[in-house]
């Protein structure tokens, strides 16, 4: 028997009985004629105490145990002269009586605390050092109850874990493909999943009528603080039902998690917001509605005016910035330069202070006069002590520009409590989505998400305009999940593949197993998948997926642990019948 408790076990209660414990030396002390070691394990830490004057060979021994060493202690339990309140196990200590040591330890290269002193990529080469450190342990162990908790409600509602495969065909949901060659069809490679979705949708062909599974998924994209090139998706779908059905199904999931782990109650209806409206105001399809700080359309008031950034932009979009006229020069030229970097990539920022006495200072005043100061205030609501933030330039790009600098704003100022939760769901989506560089659509979901019925008349004359059956859910800034009703029919299915520029022969070789089956009595069905390391980051209150992984990918898709991709050798790509160029 290695122990009789763990070390976050023991309390008063225990005191007088003989424990036996096991696990690493967190630290030692030695005070004189005392060593002291701090003992931990997932549990907790419980204190050895060693008393030379009564034990001197074992308190010798302690002596020489290092940092991370692995020991077994067996001993009394007693009541600490100096407890430590801010550990469940402080009132106690173990007088030891017997240690074995289990194994040594070289020195780790970061120390094994909360607060360590190694750098991200030490702590990734040495994942499983970093991985016992208590920070990183909750967040798995908060990961774990939500897909505990996930199964649970899924299973309340009837839905069955099925499995579906990882070698398969390309799944088309806009990333490129993992893909791995064939041995026994040489020439051949199969694709690892993007997402289940074919297969989810075979299932309701085949009657399974509501299906979940947490799975694995792979991408081959540029990686971010919320992508990774596998991660996991709660993939979900349902036979039978409308988008109202599914949003109120996972609505009820989202707030089930919410409870049961973060003890949190969402609110009862989760807001709405059609693409359109949330493009207009916060220029995302995922706003953050923690806060204001809505765009508002400066146009009618900016442009006319002799300024020609302004009067040769398709918009001038501006946010009011509360209380922040105070920002002196230096924060304005920072704040310059952070939308001037190339990953936001605006040429430049135009404010304009609210001045507490009424008047305004702008870096255009060349242009403006303070009476046409007032009515940009009054259209953006800002008043005495308020900043406006002015950005230009075509529709899209100011957007997605002014998206980041109300981001930006937003955690500046603190306004995005990360425990706080807004929940949001963004329905109505285009169907498809014009690329410039292929001149081509694309499915801005994927080819097999339904168009709304009253668009349908537009797919051919004015695609760009047909709305889909789909909806994604937001929180705080961040798409946590996503999905559609799809298409059951053949015939329009074939039609979108059309659209989208697919061959018959094309869409026969890629899709045509699903287009059969489409003939067999497909019911209608739709459902979403949820990114589980975004959901169990977001509940963290994190924005960063890669602590909620046990051992993800640094962001050139490395795993620096095990030191993987690397190259194969040339027995092993001969029977796979590949030479690299
Ligand atoms: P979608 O592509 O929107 O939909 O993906 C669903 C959810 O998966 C998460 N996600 C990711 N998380 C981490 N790293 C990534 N690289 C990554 N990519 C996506 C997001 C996203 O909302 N088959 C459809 C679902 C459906 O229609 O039912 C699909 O995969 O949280």
């Amino acid at each position: 028997m290695y122990r009789s408790h763990t070390c976050g076990e023991l309390r008063p209660e225990h005191i007088g009985t003989t424990v036996t414990l096991s696990g690493w030396v967190q630290k030692s002390r030695d005070l004189g004629g005392m060593t002291f070691i701090d003992l931990r394990d997932r549990y907790g830490i419980t204190q050895l105490a060693f008393n030379m004057d009564e034990n001197a060979e074992v308190c010798e021994a302690a002596r020489k145990l290092g940092r991370e060493f692995v020991i077994q202690a067996t001993g009394e339990v007693i009541e600490r002269s100096s407890k430590n309140m801010n550990i469940p196990t402080g009132e106690i200590e173990i007088k030891v009586a017997n240690i074995k040591l289990l194994n040594g330890s070289k020195l780790p290269p970061f120390t094994i605390e909360d607060n360590t002193d190694g750098g991200e990529e030490l702590r990734m080469q040495y994942r499983y050092l970093d991985l016992r450190r208590k920070p990183v342990q909750e967040k798995l162990r908060l990961r774990n109850k939500v897909s505990l908790e996930t199964r649970k409600y899924l299973d309340s509602q009837d839905f069955l874990d099925v499995e579906t495969p990882v070698l398969i065909k390309s799944t088309p949901e806009g990333a490129r493909d993992f893909v791995v060659p064939s041995r026994m069809n040489e020439g051949q490679f199969y694709a690892l999943p993007q997402s289940p979705q074919t297969f989810k949708q075979l299932l309701m062909v085949s009657g399974f009528d509501r299906y979940y599974q947490i799975v694995k998924c792979f991408r081959d994209e540029d990686l971010r603080a919320d992508r990774q090139p596998e991660f996991t998706q709660i993939d979900c779908e349902m036979a039978f039902v409308e988008q109202e059905d599914v949003l109120e199904t996972f609505e009820g999931m989202i707030k089930h998690l919410f409870r049961e782990v973060r003890g949190v109650e969402l609110e009862e209806k989760f807001p709405r917001m059609d693409y359109a409206e949330a493009m207009e105001r916060y220029g995302s399809d995922k706003p953050d509605i923690r806060f204001g700080m809505e765009f508002v359309n400066l146009n009618s008031v900016a442009q006319g005016k002799g300024f020609s950034i302004f009067d040769n932009a398709e918009v001038v979009l501006g946010i009011n910035a509360e209380q922040c006229a105070v920002y002196t020069r230096k924060q304005l030229d920072k704040l310059t330069d952070w939308v001037r970097r190339p990953q936001i990539g605006a040429k430049g920022l135009v404010y304009v202070k609210c001045n507490e006495d009424g008047s305004f200072k702008s870096s255009v005043d060349k242009f403006y006069s303070q009476e046409d100061l007032a009515e940009w205030a009054k259209l953006a609501n800002a008043k005495p002590g308020d900043l406006l933030l002015v950005l230009s330039g075509d529709l899209n790009t100011t957007r997605k520009q002014m998206n980041e600098l109300r981001l930006y704003m937003g955690d500046e100022l603190g306004l995005r409590n990360p425990n706080v939760f807004k929940p949001l769901w963004v329905v109505d989506f285009p169907l498809l989505e014009w690329d410039e560089e292929t001149e081509r659509y694309h499915a801005m979901h994927h080819p097999f998400t339904s168009p709304k019925p009253e668009d349908e008349h537009l797919i051919d004359t004015e695609p760009g305009k047909v709305r889909a059956n789909a909806y994604d859910l937001a929180m705080n800034g961040v798409e946590l999940g996503g999905g559609s009703i799809r298409i059951h029919d053949r015939a329009l299915q074939s039609r979108m593949f059309d659209l989208l520029g697919f061959s018959k022969e094309e869409a026969e070789a890629q899709f045509g197993f699903l287009m059969s089956a489409f003939e067999y009595g497909a019911p209608p069905h739709g459902g979403l998948a949820f990114g589980l390391d975004r959901l169990v980051a977001t509940m963290g209150g994190s924005e960063s997926i890669r602590d909620y992984i046990a051992f993800p990918k640094n962001n050139s898709g490395r795993d620096v642990m095990i030191d993987a991709p690397s190259p194969l050798d040339a027995d092993q790509l001969n029977e796979l019948g590949i030479t690299l160029k």
